[in-house]
């Protein structure tokens, strides 16, 4: 175990993770980092070896084994469930496979009006009841060091960019194409996705997570019109969902420099921010009344210590003076990063005198 003290449970009180998402005073700037379960670490990639993704996701006791990999690793603020965005997709009707080497594949995309009437429904009990219950386990291994455990949805738009692209798309040709030509479909296709997002975060706040995370991975390729006008009402109905469970919320988009005004009225507490903008720049966008996460660009843990140094430092400084900070990456770790880096940045990142 490394750096953290054992208590019983989470004291909301006192935990900085917790107190920055309510932009509450803490005495260390807290970190977690996304993806910080993943193939750039060993114990991570031992696993693959015998298992796929979905196998871990879809068995309690790996994917609770994988999620306190990196905590046991590093002196992290929060863990992340380990889950995906995808299998939310197969129980409503959508056939998932992820390929070595290339990503997810959806067999059967969305392509119709007749596949958007077909999708159904179900609880999240039904549907993702694995995820459920890995996080039931993992709370039971994280309340005796006090860390809190994040849960995590993807949201409508990046869901449907997967369930209509079939796969990861550079340019969203088709999803764009069923937005903008086909609003009833449309409308149909993300109220479903929407209640689906809002059920299944509202089900991991009840099974135990203290945070949920909107994923809105590529709704930053959208201009801000389009988003406000069909995007941002199906987030905001996410929330409203998931918000009836009184968890904070935190939205994460890549690439949204020009939407976080919209952003900030999604209803989440917590706004996601990459490194295309700087955090100041970002606070003055999204106001005074939401937390920020971010904003180190995810490159810069495959640089030296000294370039990674000087940068996360830039982050700590221009988040400075004002609460509600939590720090992160803009966008996942990526599979190369040394875990070395991961250790000193959280190491750093702690240290009170850092943001100096
Ligand atoms: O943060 C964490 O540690 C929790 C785990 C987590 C995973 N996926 C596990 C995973 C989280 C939060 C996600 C979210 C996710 N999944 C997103 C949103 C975040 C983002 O990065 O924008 C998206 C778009 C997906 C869909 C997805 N899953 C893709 C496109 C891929 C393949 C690309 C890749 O990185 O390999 C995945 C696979 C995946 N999900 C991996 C992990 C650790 C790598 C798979 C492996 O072990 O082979």
């Amino acid at each position: 175990m490394d750096g953290h003290s054992m208590n019983h449970g989470v004291d909301p009180g006192s935990n900085n993770f917790l107190r920055a998402c309510r932009r509450e005073e803490v005495d260390t700037t807290p970190i977690w980092l996304m993806r910080q379960a993943g193939r750039y670490m060993p114990e991570y990639r031992a696993l693959r070896e015998r298992w796929g993704i979905l196998d871990i996701i879809k068995q309690p006791e790996l994917a609770c084994q994988v999620t306190l990999q990196p905590i046991n690793a590093f002196a992290l603020d929060a863990a992340i469930i380990f889950a995906d965005i995808l299998p939310i997709l197969e129980g409503m009707g959508l056939s998932l496979e992820f390929i070595k080497g290339e990503g997810p594949l959806i067999h059967n995309p969305i392509r119709s009006a007749d596949d958007i009437e077909r999708l159904r429904i179900p609880t999240p009990e039904q549907s993702l009841p694995f995820t459920l219950e890995a996080i039931r386990l993992a709370r039971t291994e994280l309340d005796p060091l006090g860390i809190p455990l994040i849960g995590f949805s993807g949201a409508p738009f990046t869901l449907a960019s997967y369930a209509i692209e079939g796969g990861p798309s550079k340019n969203l040709k088709r999803v764009k194409a069923l937005m903008m030509n086909e609003p009833g479909l449309w409308r149909a296709l993300m109220t479903k996705l929407s209640t689906a997002a809002g059920e299944y975060l509202y089900a991991q706040a009840t099974s135990g997570a203290h945070v949920l995370q909107l994923f809105d991975s590529w709704c930053g390729e959208l201009s801000p019109w389009d988003y406000e006008t069909h995007v941002l009402p199906y987030v905001q109905r996410t929330i409203e969902i998931a918000k009836r469970s009184g968890v904070p919320i935190i939205l994460f988009g890549v690439g949204t420099s020009g939407l976080l005004g919209l952003m900030s009225t999604s209803g989440a507490d917590v706004i996601g921010a990459d490194w295309r903008i700087s955090l100041p720049d970002a606070r003055e966008r999204i106001g005074p009344d939401i937390a920020i996460q971010g904003n180190l660009d995810p490159i810069a843990l495959l640089a030296s210590w000294d370039a990674l140094k000087e940068r996360a430092q830039r982050v700590l400084a221009d988040a400075a003076g004002v609460p509600g900070h939590i720090f992160n990456l803009g966008h996942g770790i990526l599979p190369e990063t040394p875990t070395d880096n991961v250790k000193r940045l959280v190491e750093f990142v702690h240290t009170p005198t850092s943001g100096n």
